[in-house]
């Protein structure tokens, strides 16, 4: 039986400083603890996440995660076996300020370095939750990413196809921005839509028209832009109901596309475990239910881990950081920040960058 092994995990590649203990003991693998602090109220007066900021509270806020995070975990920093951090892709100042935290811890502490990429950790994360075994389909929908990763191993991945503009999150929060709906945009949209008509407003459905699993949501948020001005120029304003509708709408139209580039991203795939989805937007219940019923169609069982391990989190570098190290390997003090760092080595690089930095 391997020796266990106490890993740490630290991620700061957006908006979100988090630190996370990983335990595996011979297979047994235990979450010590899992801490996450946000940093949102630091951006909110922008509009988006601005780097600088964001960089500077990483570094400020990341030894105190870890000392919250090893005490939580009731361990010592010396009962550390391993470092994992994420290296990229992402905001290159708040990446920069993971990796050196963590090169200084594992040099001070004497223990390897694996640097973990972070579209890894949200593909992995059935792995941790739910002991997925591969090969899986994955749909990672975030407000950063939304892409189809067939996951053949922990560093094998396939990407079906993803989006060539807006991640779905986005749209959402700028849709929420235009209708005057609290950000983030996802729940207010969600809630809105509740008391919304979907069919009154006929939105695009964009690239369903075009073979494949790629999509773009940018169009979407346009139309939802142009409805809102029809109505305004027409009746001076939107009324609660108008907001509502309009929210719906756009949801089954993001639906309707999510629905029908997953239906094709597993038609074919034959021998898949399940189908898996990861990130903020997992968490819409209209869109999970699609997700689910498409799975369900092809006889596969659907999985959403919990919300926490969902977002952005360090759980899921740790259990990356895991995977890599059990496959033997490590990193050096040169190990690099990379703003971007594809998963799929063999497809080419998604264009564009989101509000939270580079696509992939
Ligand atoms: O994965 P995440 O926490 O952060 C990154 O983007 O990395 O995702 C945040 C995104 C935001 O754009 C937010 O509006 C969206 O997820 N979101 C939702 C919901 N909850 C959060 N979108 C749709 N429906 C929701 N219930
Ligand atoms: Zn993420």
């Amino acid at each position: 039986m391997p020796a266990p092994i106490t890993i740490l995990g630290l991620e700061s590649s957006c908006d979100d400083t988090a630190a996370a203990v990983l335990r595996d003991a011979g297979g047994e693998v235990t979450l010590l603890s899992s801490l996450v602090s946000g940093q949102s109220d630091l951006h909110a007066a922008y509009g988006g996440v601005v780097p600088e900021i964001a960089a500077r509270a990483h570094a400020e806020r990341l030894d105190l995660m870890v000392e919250q995070a090893v005490a939580e975990a009731g361990i010592a920093l010396s009962d550390i076996d391993a470092i994992a951090v994420t290296a990229g892709p992402g905001l290159i100042g708040g990446v920069l300020s993971g990796v050196m935290c963590a090169k200084g811890l594992a040099l001070g502490l004497g223990v390897p370095l694996v640097g973990v990429n972070h579209l890894a950790g949200h593909a992995l994360t059935p792995r941790l939750t739910d002991g997925v075994a591969f090969p899986y389909l994955m749909l990672l929908v975030s407000g950063g990413h939304c892409q189809f990763l067939r996951v053949d191993g922990a560093d094998d991945f396939t990407r079906l196809g993803g989006t060539i503009d807006d991640a779905p999150g986005e749209a959402f929060d700028k849709v929420a921005k235009l209708l005057g709906l609290p950000q983030p945009g996802g729940p207010s949209v969600e809630r809105a839509a509740l008391s919304g008509d979907p069919a009154r407003f006929a939105l695009p459905r964009p690239l369903l028209d075009r073979a494949g699993c790629d999509m773009s949501f940018s169009g979407l948020k346009t139309a939802v832009l142009r409805a809102r001005d029809t109505l305004v120029a027409a009746q001076g304003g939107l009324s609660e109901q108008d907001r509502a509708d309009l929210c719906a709408s756009f949801q089954a139209a993001l639906r309707d596309v999510l629905a029908e580039k997953a239906r094709r991203a597993l038609s074919g795939q034959g021998d898949l475990t399940c189908f898996a989805v990861a990130g903020g937007v997992a968490a819409n219940q209209i869109l999970r239910a699609a997700l689910e019923g498409v799975a369900g169609a092809q006889g596969l069982r659907f999985l959403a881990p919990p919300l926490a391990l969902c977002t952005d989190n360090a759980a899921m570098i740790a259990w990356a950081g895991l995977e890599a190290f059990r496959a033997g390997r490590r990193d050096g003090m040169d190990l690099a920040a990379r703003p971007r760092w594809p998963l799929d080595h063999r497809s080419p690089a998604l264009i564009g960058s989101g509000k939270k930095g580079a696509k992939a």
